[in-house]
């Protein structure tokens, strides 16, 4: 039942196409995930990995999903049943709408956080506290249950309103808005950052190499930052590449969104990293990293308030243009599938996924107990959805491509129908058909415990 709707909505220009699904990439993922993983992981070294990750497996991956969507025009659940008529590849597209619930869940409540946290710079709430208090201020904010609720509905809200207002109007209009704007207060950060007495430890930190920091867990947290951040695995760019014109190049965009969203974790690690050093911080402070490590050296550095009210609010920014495009996968399935108005799609994803939102917003708090298979419902969701569906999507998507796709199709697409040239074809298929499935399968049986090295 793949509904043929009646006249699908498309992004309408090259830098639409880029801003929207770079949007969706850079987020999170790159300013508040990226840096704390990278130093866990020995900085330089971590990041040759990380890099040769994007270029072997993240960019074939991302052009397969851009192969599929274009196709087919069609949400990821009608996607695969377009494609592959009578057949079981359907239930990967289901395996993506499942992922976006639960990513959107948990996503959005950290996302909540960067609203509560630019709350605090504007009012001043840092002034003074010592590291130890910081970190009582954030273990009180998520300790408590309101006011990350109360975050977590504001920022639901705000993207369904973007999302409602349609994927033109909507997702595209204000992707060009909000993404030139990001990296403007990145670079301002950047240049803040590097100009402090003390930053070049942060930048040797981030770029030199420590080898002996990396062991296998290291090579799966690297595939895995991979793939969240470059949105890849479970069908939002099949969704977003839906609606890309048929001039658009699908192998040059891939290209441009995986350099745009690895510069802008890059850009987020010098604007991050040299102040940690120039302050004596432990650069591998985990998740709070940018929570309770941040606000401490904005309190200490000339003009710190402004620069805590430009990093949160980036933050929040990188942060909306990801769940648009997260939510985007799952209206568009409501809209196709079940013959609902773009309005009442939206309102349905917005309080289903509200339900398992709310428990992870509270797995801080009144829930932090509630526990299955020893993690919190938040952990839960966060876990899965990165380190087991995405990979499995990933895998399910090159195989598509590869082995049921096959050449002719994949060369019709990524030459749009012969008018450009891609020389790069025979090595792509040669990744998709055996590096990448070889790759994740070996990367992922390491990571879970199933085999040893
Ligand atoms: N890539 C985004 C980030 O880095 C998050 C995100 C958006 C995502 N859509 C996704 C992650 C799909 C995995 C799958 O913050």
């Amino acid at each position: 039942m793949s509904g043929v709707p009646k006249k699908r909505d498309s992004f309408a220009s090259k830098f639409g196409v880029i801003a929207a699904t770079a949007g969706s990439a850079i987020g999170l993922g790159n300013i508040w995930r990226f840096p704390y993983v990278a130093g866990e992981n020995g900085g330089g070294a971590f990041l040759i990995i990380y890099l040769s990750f994007v270029l072997l497996i993240g960019i074939p991956v991302m052009t397969s999903e851009f192969i599929i969507g274009r196709k087919s025009r069609r949400n990821v659940f009608g996607a695969f049943r377009k494609l592959a008529p009578g057949s079981y590849w359907y239930l990967i597209g289901l395996m993506g709408v499942v992922a976006a619930f639960m990513i959107l869940a948990f996503y959005t409540a950290v996302a909540g956080w960067t609203l509560e946290y630019t709350y605090q710079s504007v009012v001043n709430g840092f002034e003074k506290l010592s590291s130890h208090e910081l970190s009582g201020m954030y273990e009180s904010f998520i300790g408590s249950p309101w006011k990350p609720l109360f975050w977590f509905f504001v920022f639901m809200l705000l993207t369904s309103l973007i999302i409602i207002a349609g994927v033109q109007r909507g997702i595209e209009k204000y992707s060009k808005i909000l993404m030139p704007f990001l990296f403007v207060l990145l670079l301002i950060l950047v240049v803040r950052s590097i100009t402090l007495p003390g930053a070049k430890g942060g930048i040797v930190f981030l770029f030199k190499p420590d080898f002996s920091k990396i062991t296998t867990s290291t090579i799966l947290e690297a595939l895995g930052q991979a793939f969240f951040s470059l949105s890849i695995g479970m069908g939002t760019l099949i969704t977003y590449s839906s609606y890309f014109r048929k001039k658009e190049k699908l192998g040059s965009v891939a290209v441009s969104v995986a350099a745009a969203d690895t510069f802008i974790a890059i850009l987020a690690g010098i604007a991050i990293f040299p102040a940690v050093f120039a302050f004596n911080i432990e650069p591998n402070s985990g998740e709070g990293l940018v929570y309770i490590t941040l606000p401490g050296i904005f309190q200490q550095m000339y003009g710190g308030y402004f620069f805590s009210i430009i990093f949160f609010v980036l933050l929040g920014v990188a942060a909306l243009t990801s769940t648009t495009s997260v939510m985007e996968v799952i209206v568009a399935f409501f809209v196709e599938e079940f013959y609902l108005s773009r309005k009442a799609a939206t309102l349905l994803t917005t309080l289903s996924v509200s339900i398992l939102g709310v428990m992870c917003v509270l797995s801080t708090s009144t829930m932090a107990d509630v526990k299955l298979f020893d993690f919190t419902i938040f952990g839960l969701m966060n876990f899965t959805s990165a380190n087991i569906l995405l990979p499995l999507g990933g895998f399910s998507i090159v195989i598509f491509v590869g082995w049921r796709m096959g050449r002719k199709k994949v060369y019709e697409e990524l030459t749009n129908k012969g008018k450009l040239k891609a020389g790069y074809i025979p090595m792509f298929m040669f990744i998709v058909k055996f590096l990448a499935p070889l790759g994740i399968t070996f990367i992922f049986l390491q990571g879970v415990g199933l085999i040893k090295l």
